[in-house]
């Protein structure tokens, strides 16, 4: 077991945003996690990777309320709740978030230096920006432009690149196909199933659940807070009570 998360519940003030969340994804699975708006899908992330327990030590009792984050995440054996998330970060446990803005400023190979900073070793960094520049090789062919002019598609692989950058083990990429067009979105997949096909274990939220259950060999369903269901992609969409009220397929 690689990943294994287990009666996560987060409450901001009185408001439960997780409710006993477990989940788990083994080494080398691309597994999708899906559900409505507001599910909690992008606090599950957050909070597996260290952000919601950086917020707790760092705004409590100034700007945010009250947070409270209790259970347990296992990553490769090691307890991940006790870490600052740069730790996790160091781990191989990297989050790609919800439109992960590159700096506009910067050009892409900063951008991606950037994301390298984790990796102290010269020659892995070169190594890992040349697989990068294989995966992508728009960004390649953009290297020295300014961030800011590309466009959304190229954002994101951006934002996934730089996630490599970091040594990725496990890849958390929040909602990544948002506001592409669907061609755009098509070429995205395929090249996060490339990634994938690198030995990279992936855990995916995503909004077309039409592409995450293609991609993904088992998916969990999630509403209000909690896991509602785990299965196959097939699994669940013979589920007709999940496929209309849950994925609104
Ligand atoms: N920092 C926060 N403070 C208060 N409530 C939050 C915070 N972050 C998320 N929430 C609430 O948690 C719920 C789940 O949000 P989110 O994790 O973004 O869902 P999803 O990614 O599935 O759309 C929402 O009701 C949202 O308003
Ligand atoms: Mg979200």
């Amino acid at each position: 077991m690689y990943l294994e998360v287990k009666d996560l519940t987060l409450l901001y003030d009185r408001a439960m945003v997780l409710n006993q969340v477990g989940l788990r994804v083994d080494e080398g699975e691309l597994i999708s996690l899906v559900g409505p708006n507001g599910a909690g899908k992008t606090s599950l992330l957050r909070a597996v990777s260290g952000l919601v327990k950086w917020e707790k030590d760092t705004l409590r009792g100034t700007t945010s309320g009250k947070i409270s984050l209790k259970g347990s995440v296992v990553f490769n054996g090691e307890e991940m709740t006790k870490l600052p998330a740069h730790q996790i970060a160091k781990r191989g446990l990297i989050l790609c978030p919800e439109r992960g803005k590159p700096f506009r400023e910067m050009t892409v190979l900063d951008n991606l230096r950037v994301g390298g900073y984790l990796c102290k070793d010269k020659e892995t960094s070169k190594k890992t920006l040349e697989m990068v520049y294989e995966l992508f090789p728009i960004l390649k062919s953009r290297t020295n432009q300014i961030s800011g002019a590309l466009s959304g598609g190229e954002r994101t692989m951006l934002s996934i690149g730089r996630s490599l950058m970091s040594q990725a083990r496990l890849l958390l990429i929040d909602e990544p196909s948002t506001g592409l067009a669907p061609m755009v979105k098509e070429d995205l997949f395929t090249r996060i199933n490339q990634v994938h096909g690198l030995g990279i274990t992936i855990l995916l939220v995503e909004q077309d659940v039409g592409f995450a259950f293609d991609l993904a060999t088992r998916n969990y369903v999630m509403s209000r807070g909690q896991i509602i269901a785990e299965g196959t992609s097939s699994e669940l969409l013979d589920n007709e009570l999940i496929r209309k009220t849950y994925l609104g397929l």
